[in-house]
């Protein structure tokens, strides 16, 4: 059962290394941030009902990402281990994810967290571009598609994100200081967690997680 978190500040590369790791490992991604931008896109009641949370850098209510998470987290394909992307995000999130993994008899083995210096992040964020149609990641500078615009696995549009503009990302960075920084020590004492240095090669931080997941 290899049940990962991965925690760290916008732009850190949890969605970049999480879906290395889904190839690799066999296990589904959940990224919260992810299934909230597709209720978005599709207008249901939790879309409407996250969206100007999101525009705004800000964090959408607990007990609305927690119920997302929870589902999730019973379906059949998370039999075998599961990696969250961005959640949890608060304190009161984390508690919710030990009841819960607790009542399905899941158990989280790592808590990565990335570390990139402020920076680094602000750079990231400003040149992200997503594939529209397979949420492949690219950026025009860092890791840039072989055709401007294109995706180089399945030739899809790529955008960039709502809420990637700078006013909105330093909101993202002050929240993530208040509300999710404060994780490292509610993990500190439960032996999981392993600071993962994420700046550099995307495929030198990935070798670095292999290795402690191993
Ligand atoms: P979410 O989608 O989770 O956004 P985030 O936490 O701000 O993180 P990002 O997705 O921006 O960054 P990332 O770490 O995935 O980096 P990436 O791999 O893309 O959340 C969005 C919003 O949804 C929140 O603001 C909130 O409103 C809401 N939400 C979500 N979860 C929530 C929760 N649990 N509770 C409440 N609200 C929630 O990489 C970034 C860029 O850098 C890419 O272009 C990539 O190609 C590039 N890159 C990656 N690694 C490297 C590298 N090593 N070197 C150079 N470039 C790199
Ligand atoms: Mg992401």
């Amino acid at each position: 059962m290899m049940g990962i978190i991965l925690l760290g500040p916008p732009g850190a590369g949890k969605g970049t290394q999480a879906k290395k790791l889904t190839e690799a490992f066999s296990i589904p991604q959940i990224s919260t941030g992810d299934m909230l931008r597709e209720a978005v896109k599709a207008g249901t009641e939790l879309g409407k009902r996250a969206k100007s949370f999101m525009d705004a850098g800000g964090l959408v209510p607990d007990e609305v990402v927690i119920g997302i998470v929870k589902e999730r987290l019973s379906a059949p394909d998370c039999g075998e281990g599961f990696i969250l992307d961005g959640f949890p995000r608060t304190i009161p999130q984390a508690e919710a994810l030990d009841r819960v993994t607790g009542e399905l008899g899941k158990e989280i083995r790592f808590v990565l967290s990335l570390d990139v210096d402020r920076k680094e992040l602000m750079e990231r964020l400003c040149g992200r571009r997503t594939c529209t149609a397979c949420g492949a990641m690219y950026h025009v500078a860092f890791h840039p598609p072989k055709a401007p615009g294109k995706c180089d696995k399945c030739g899809g549009p790529l955008i960039q994100r709502d809420d990637d503009k700078e006013e909105t990302i330093k909101n993202r960075l002050v929240n993530y200081n208040k509300a999710t920084a404060p994780l490292l020590d509610y993990y500190k004492g439960t032996g999981k967690i392993r600071t993962v240095m994420a700046s550099g090669e995307i495929d030198a931080i990935y070798a670095s997680i292999v290795k402690i997941l191993q």
